[in-house]
């Protein structure tokens, strides 16, 4: 490998000048690398922030138009919806979750009917926005039920396939889920409705201001940790992996983001299928807090989100998508 030592070898002659390091550039960041999470909210013309996230909002469905042209204009090529669900729609069971008019089917509607493809758009599948117990299952003496709640959904997923959803992200953990899914779209004649599974989704520190967004945090009883990965492991990701693109996956996720860029790393050389990093609610607060209090330079973004071009993710879900893609080239 090495071909040469110093002092006629100089590393340092290649990175001289701007136009050089841009020659030897190994990895790039393009907008077409990136996917917005958008949260929704009912009302009328609202827009409110999110206090663990600053400067990312909730919605209310008459503002999309306007969000999702910027997205557009800024060639990002896919949203995913996030519902903040009111308490009084939640039940123990997240029967919302199925409601043809919640927050998620509305927005699919509208965006799909409007925009037809010009943006792709993406929802999870998943019951811990609708539940009171915030957990994305249904639970029976405080076990979190398999079987029982794949058959929930499936029929979220045809529902919201039916209302114009290209992305399936089933970010739930049960076992077998993907599988099932992907027989009852075929069935149902969704045939080219993509599956993102979130395939290693780990029992992370990272997603609480998340759950502040969707209104699940203060409901959460316990933890997550039967259903979602324990983060010291990485064979059990690969396992995960292994199984959802045998039962019909076309592409994975890794989340959360920085702290498993190993993951992402073997999963890449292992499959060579597509690979989505999730830049979580909690990695976005941290950099943006640092970025406000002048802790580190706005630049630490750019930095973060090549970090996963690198580890081999081909796009990653980042609250930071807009905010990055217009100082992009
Ligand atoms: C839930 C879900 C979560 C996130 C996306 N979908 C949270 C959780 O599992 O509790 C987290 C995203 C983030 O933190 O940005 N199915």
């Amino acid at each position: 490998m090495i071909t040469g030592k110093y002092p006629s070898l100089r590393l340092r002659r290649n990175r001289k000048f701007s136009w050089t390091r841009r020659l030897i550039r190994e990895n790039d960041l393009s907008s077409n690398d990136l996917i917005l999470p958008i949260f929704l909210t009912d009302g009328k013309n609202k827009k409110i922030e999110i206090k663990s996230m600053p400067g990312i909002f909730k919605y209310s469905i008459d503002m999309l138009p306007k969000i999702v042209d910027k997205t557009i204009s800024n060639k990002i090529p896919l949203i995913a919806f996030f519902p903040y669900t009111l308490i009084r729609k939640k039940n123990n069971i997240g029967t919302e979750a199925l409601n043809e008019n919640n927050l998620v089917c509305k927005a699919l509607r509208l965006t799909k009917k409007r925009y037809k493809n010009e943006i792709g758009l993406m929802a999870d599948v998943a019951l811990d926005p609708y539940t009171t117990h915030g957990h994305d299952g249904l639970i029976k003496k405080n076990k979190i039920l398999n079987d029982e709640t794949i058959r929930i959904l499936i029929e979220q997923s045809l529902i919201q396939a039916q209302m114009g959803c290209d992305v399936l992200a089933p970010s739930d953990m049960m076992d077998g889920r993907i599988g099932e899914i992907r027989k009852s779209l075929d069935k149902n004649k969704y045939i080219d409705v993509q599956l993102l599974s979130y395939a290693v989704k780990y029992a992370s520190n990272f997603y609480g201001p998340f759950r502040d967004a969707v209104g699940s945090k203060s409901a959460l009883k316990g933890d997550k940790k039967t259903y979602q990965m324990d983060y010291s492991n990485i064979d059990e990701a690969i396992r995960e992996v292994a199984l959802d693109i045998k039962e019909g996956a076309d592409l994975v996720m890794v989340k959360p983001g920085m702290p498993y860029l190993d993951v992402i790393q073997s999963i890449k050389n292992k499959f060579k299928i597509p690979v989505f990093a999730y830049q979580v609610s909690g990695e976005y607060s941290l950099i943006k807090n640092g970025i406000k209090n002048n802790i580190i330079n706005k630049n630490a973004v750019v930095e973060s989100l090549i970090s996963f071009k690198r580890a081999g993710a081909s796009a990653i879900v980042t609250y930071f998508a807009n905010e990055v893609a217009g100082e992009l080239d």
